[in-house]
């Protein structure tokens, strides 16, 4: 089976978020079983030169963008073991940063032309593509409209995976229309057209063979008005086509036993992880204690987070004999008053605006907690990542947080973090409070940590669902 990957980010390349995470670790586990799986991406300006000097040039074309001929090469390179290519353009692609820009409508719409634009050079004739959110949204509808009848193209069929709904891709319908040439018929209602708009992730979810996210939960959810960001409709249309597979993660990559970022090596001990917890301490400026429960969070500091939530009673949270250590970027406003507040209490908390590897893998060694209380996640690698690292997550039962951490049952002794459910700032905090108190105690903050050991967070599950997806589509539905 050829599989080809579409994604705006890919680790180790360039990433954001979760997508890009994702993208750097999924096809490694789905070659293993078996299939011939590559992924096609932008080239960024962004992508470090050790990649870049790497990379050799396939093929050159130019296509045709509304009244323009575009320049596109493809390049390719082979990194740990699977084959990336990449589509040249500088004009488009050679800025800082990945998206944000007021011409990205232009340089997604160039983006996805060019990938099927790129397939006959390739030597590789996908029986799937397998897209990734809005960036590459208008391929599903592409093949269909302009490629169904050329033979190369026609047995291609094509999935479509919602890493969040939030971000649809949204643009003035007559320059989707010029930029795609699509017909005015995709303009309409039951096509395109959004708000008298024109959206990507809507014709990918109309157009696609079949349609996935990222956990069970949110796959209902985003069938509701509540979490369905105005798609709803579209989505429960396709309910019977929609899979939630949830995400895993590199647990190679992400292992305190040989993680280098993590000075005292550990797997279950909780002794040396808090010999690293005091070490980090030590590092941010914080009373060294091995005894004061830390509470990380490694996030984008964007509303979807629930910081509004952590804002709303951060006074009482840091009334707690606790520690509190926030990492990432995002909105100003929540930059500007986390790192206010940090200033304010400078005894119990430290926040850190940056987008940084190493620093996260401190926190996730260093924590005792993991706060994630999301107003949505459609699945969330941030309570994964602190099931390996032992840092025991609590988080809003909602999409994957859901469906990852069981909520620790005091009769039961049974579960694996501690949950709430409404959106609602002291809910969250009763949880925390709950979470501290259950660390004082030995033997139960053990019992959960027991339990966390066994929760398995690796690829091989989810990759298997994608093998079996991938097979009916391509063996039963031709
Ligand atoms: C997005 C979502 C996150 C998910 C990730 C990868 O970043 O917000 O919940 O885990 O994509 O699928």
């Amino acid at each position: 089976m050829n599989i080809l990957f579409v994604a705006s980010e890919s680790a180790p390349f360039v990433k954001s978020g979760g997508l890009g995470e994702v993208i750097g670790s999924l096809p490694k586990q789905i070659k293993k079983k078996g299939a011939d799986i590559r992924v096609i991406l932008p080239k960024y300006g962004d992508i470090p030169e050790k990649f870049k000097n790497k990379m050799t040039t396939k093929t050159e074309f130019t296509i045709q963008l509304d009244w323009r001929n575009q320049y596109c090469g493809v390049q390719e390179l082979q990194e740990n073991g699977i084959h990336y290519y990449f589509i040249d353009n500088e004009f488009y692609f050679k800025r800082p940063g990945l998206y944000g820009y007021g011409d990205d409508g232009e340089r997604f719409v160039y983006f996805n032309k060019a990938v099927l634009e790129a397939i006959p050079h390739l030597d590789f004739i996908p029986d799937i593509i397998h897209c990734h959110d809005w960036q590459s949204g208008l391929i599903p509808v592409c093949l269909k409209a302009q490629y169904a009848d050329k033979p190369m193209y026609r047995n291609i069929k094509t999935i479509f995976t919602i890493h969040n709904l939030k971000y649809q891709g949204v643009f003035p319908k007559p320059l989707l229309k010029s930029l795609t040439d699509l017909d005015d018929s995709y303009f309409a209602n039951d096509s395109l057209e959004f708000f008298d708009q024109a959206n990507c992730m809507k014709g990918a979810l109309i157009y696609s063979d079949v349609i996935t996210t990222v956990s069970h939960t949110y796959a209902e959810e985003i069938q509701t008005s509540d979490c369905g960001e105005q798609l709803e409709g579209v989505i429960e249309k396709r309910k019977k086509d929609l899979y939630g597979i949830l995400n895993g993660i590199d647990v190679k990559n992400y292992n305190p036993v040989t993680d280098p970022n993590v000075r005292v090596k550990y797997q279950n001990s909780l002794f040396n992880k808090r010999l690293n917890k005091e070490r980090f301490q030590k590092q941010i400026g914080l009373p060294v204690n091995k005894d004061i429960p830390m509470i990380g969070m490694v996030s984008r500091l964007v509303e979807q987070k629930g910081y509004d939530l952590v804002a709303h009673v951060l006074d009482e949270i840091l009334e707690m004999d606790i520690q509190l250590v926030i990492l990432g970027t995002g909105e100003k406003k929540y930059e500007l008053f986390f790192e206010d507040a940090a200033k304010r209490n400078s005894n119990k908390m430290v926040t850190i605006i940056k987008f940084d590897e190493v620093l996260a893998r401190k926190i996730y060694s260093s924590s005792d907690m993991f706060l994630m209380p999301s107003l949505f996640e459609p699945c969330g690698i941030g309570q994964l990542l602190s099931y390996q690292y032992r840092a025991v997550p609590i988080v809003r039962e909602t999409g994957g947080l859901k469906d990852t951490v069981k909520p620790y049952n005091q009769y039961s002794g049974e579960g694996t973090g501690f949950t709430f459910v409404n959106y609602n700032a002291h809910d969250m905090l009763f949880t925390i409070q709950r979470a501290v108190e259950c660390y004082h105690n030995k033997e139960v903050w053990h019992s959960i940590i027991n339990s966390i050991k066994k929760v398995n967070v690796s690829w091989d599950k989810p990759a298997r669902e994608y093998i079996s997806l991938y097979k009916q589509l391509v063996f039963v539905l031709n």
